[in-house]
């Protein structure tokens, strides 16, 4: 019954160095779900019923870091990218892991269609896992992420914004626009307003003006074409900022001082940001 099995059903789950507690229901099998706790591999993601269970797969588990190949590398963090179909297994654990935290989103079973972004924060006990998006191999609707997570621990400390960041950086690189799946959870919203505004008056604000001309100029298809951020998603942005008005016949956008020195601030604190310099990465056709 659809009713009963959407309700949470685990109380605690043991990842890495942290207890966390699920937010909602996660197909995880039965016979797991009636323990207190669960105890997941933070490196393949496996899930063992108690911890002496979880040590013993430890001291065979060959892995520090997910599969998939590091095609990001900066400081501390780095991104792996796998492939649904190829990593099957990982795959699925990730989406169930993910699942606890996700309410809105029916669960992919079939990760077969999808490529994982995993980043994670170097030690050296390993690559500990902070967060993900998924994308699908061919999106017809322009999607650039499916599902994103940054697992509790780690929620706002910037790492939802760095894994947005990046995934617009792989646009780039694509040479497209593009747009999260809908619907988005509240949570994702407010990181995704965020990172568009912070992005877009980032852009306006770095503008000079033309030899030649009064003021700074730029039409929106310029600004979608340098953030990759899909048009409609601009303009709700600058709708919202109520940057954008009616003057002289022509629709203008109008900085105020205010709003710029709140952004500047922002911008200080953001301090850890995607470097494409990093990127090693060619889309696949
Ligand atoms: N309450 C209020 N604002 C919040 C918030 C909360 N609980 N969590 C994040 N925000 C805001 C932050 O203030 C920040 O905006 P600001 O820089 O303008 O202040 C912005 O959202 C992003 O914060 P950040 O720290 O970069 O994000 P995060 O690492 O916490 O990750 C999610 C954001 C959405 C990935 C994370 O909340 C998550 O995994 N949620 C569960 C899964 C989910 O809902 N995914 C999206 C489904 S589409
Ligand atoms: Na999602």
């Amino acid at each position: 019954d659809h009713a009963i099995t959407r309700i949470k059903n685990m109380k605690m789950i043991e990842l890495g160095k942290f207890r966390i507690k699920p937010w909602y229901f996660s197909p995880y099998p039965q016979e797991i779900t009636n323990l207190d706790c669960i105890y997941i591999c933070e490196f393949c993601l496996k899930y063992r019923k108690s911890r002496k269970c979880l040590e013993r797969h430890l001291q065979k588990c060959p892995f520090k870091h997910p599969p998939g190949n590091e095609i990001y590398r900066k400081g501390s963090v780095s991104f792996f990218e796998l492939d649904g179909r190829k990593n099957k297994l990982y795959a699925q654990n990730l989406c169930l892991l993910a699942k606890l935290f996700l309410d809105h989103k029916t669960l992919y079973y079939d990760t077969d269609p999808f490529l994982f972004y995993v980043m994670t924060e170097y030690d050296a006990r390993g690559y500990h896992i902070v967060g993900y998006f998924s994308k699908e191999k061919e999106s017809s609707e322009d999607y650039n992420v499916a599902c994103i997570l940054t697992l509790p621990p780690y929620q706002r400390k910037g790492y939802g914004k760095l894994l947005i960041e990046f995934s617009y950086e792989l646009s780039k690189f694509e040479g497209k626009t593009g747009s999260p799946e809908k619907p988005l959870s509240d949570l994702g919203l407010l990181s995704y307003r965020s990172y568009w505004k912070q992005t877009i008056l980032e852009i306006l604000i770095g503008l000079k003006p033309l030899e030649g001309q009064e003021k700074p100029q730029m039409t929106i298809n310029e600004i979608c074409e340098q953030t990759s951020i899909k048009k409609e998603d601009v303009i709700s942005t600058l709708t919202t900022l109520e940057l954008i008005n009616y003057y002289r016949g022509q629709y203008i956008l109008t900085l105020n001082k205010e709003l710029v020195d709140t952004h500047r601030r922002i911008i200080d604190r953001r301090k850890v940001r995607i470097d494409s310099k990093n990127l090693h990465w060619t889309p696949k056709d």
